[in-house]
C-alpha cells in the first residue's frame, strides 16, 4: 500500500545566526493510513521543526518528501497552502479557540475557510460528527470559557478533524493539561487512526507515547526507534 507520507533523508539547517545549525540531519519517516507515531526528544531537538516540514509550513533543504505518490519536496507556497488545508489537520499545545463562539461554531470555522460551499445542514452534520468523534457532541453549544482544558483541546481536535484530513499532526497537545485530562485527549487522538487517519504526535510524556503504534526519538537530527519503548 502506498504510504500517506514518506520522508527520506530530510535535512534542515537554520542559517542566519553566527553559524548555521543543522536541526534535521537526514530524517526518514513513513506513515501509512491508520498509523500512530509518537515522537519524543529533548527540548530543542527539532520536533516542532520536523512537524512544520511534514505540515508544509517549511521545506526540506535536502532529501525527499512524498505525499502519496506526489513529490512535494519543493512545492511552491501557494500549492503547499492548498495541500495543508486539504490533507493535514493540526493540533497545538494552545487550543486557539475563539472565546465568543460555541464549540460547534469554532469547529465550523475550519469549514468556512476552504471547503467551498456547503449547505447549512451538511455543515452542521459534519461539525456534530467531528465533535462526536472526540466524545463531546453534548457540549456543542458551550463556549470555551465554560469548558475544561481537556474539553477545549477536544474541540480543537474536532476542528482539525472536520475537514477529514489524511494526516493529523499534534505538537505537545497535552502540554497544558493534567495527566488524567491528557490521557483522554491522547485517546481521542489515537482513535482518529481507527478511521484511517495517520497520526504524528510530538510529546514529552512517555506514557502517552506508549499508546501509539510506534515510538520514535529525535536525537542529533535523526529519528530512530525509542529505546524505552514500552510494549502495551
Ligand atoms: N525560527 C527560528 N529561528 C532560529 N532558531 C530556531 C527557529 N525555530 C527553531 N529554532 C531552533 O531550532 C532548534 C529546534 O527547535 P524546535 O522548536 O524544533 O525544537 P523542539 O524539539 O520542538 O523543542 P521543544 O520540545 O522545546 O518544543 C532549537 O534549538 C531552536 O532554538
Ligand atoms: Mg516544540
Amino acid at each position: 500500500m502506498t504510504p500517506l507520507i514518506r520522508l527520506a533523508g530530510v535535512t534542515k539547517t537554520l542559517k542566519g545566526q553566527e553559524q548555521p545549525r543543522t536541526i534535521l540531519a537526514g530524517v526518514d519517516l513513513t506513515v501509512h493510513s491508520g498509523d500512530s507515531v509518537a515522537i519524543l526528544g529533548r527540548s530543542g531537538s527539532g520536533k516542532s521543526t520536523l512537524l512544520s516540514v511534514i505540515g508544509l509550513f517549511d521545506r526540506p533543504d535536502e532529501g525527499q518528501y512524498l505525499l502519496g505518490e506526489q513529490d512535494i519536496t519543493r512545492i511552491p507556497e501557494r500549492k503547499a497552502a492548498a495541500l495543508r488545508s486539504a490533507e493535514f489537520g493540526f493540533v497545538f499545545q494552545r487550543f486557539f479557540l475563539l472565546k465568543h463562539l460555541t464549540a460547534a461554531q469554532n469547529v465550523a470555522m475550519a469549514l468556512v475557510n476552504g471547503q467551498g460551499w456547503l449547505s447549512r445542514r451538511k455543515r452542521k452534520a459534519k461539525v456534530l460528527a467531528a465533535l462526536d468523534r472526540v466524545g463531546i457532541a453534548h457540549l456543542a453549544k458551550h463556549k470555551p470559557p465554560r469548558l475544561s482544558g481537556g474539553e477545549q483541546q477536544r474541540v480543537a481536535i474536532a476542528r482539525a478533524l472536520v475537514r477529514e484530513p489524511r494526516i493529523l499532526l499534534a505538537d505537545e497537545p497535552t502540554g497544558a493539561l493534567d495527566t488524567e485530562t491528557g490521557n483522554l485527549v491522547v485517546e481521542a487522538l489515537r482513535a482518529t487512526t481507527d478511521h484511517g487517519c495517520g497520526l504524528v504526535l510530538v510529546t514529552h510524556d512517555r506514557d502517552h507515547a506508549a499508546k501509539m503504534g510506534r515510538v520514535l526519538r529525535l536525537s542529533d537530527g535523526l529519528l530512530n526507534p525509542a529505546a524505552e519503548r514500552v510494549v502495551v
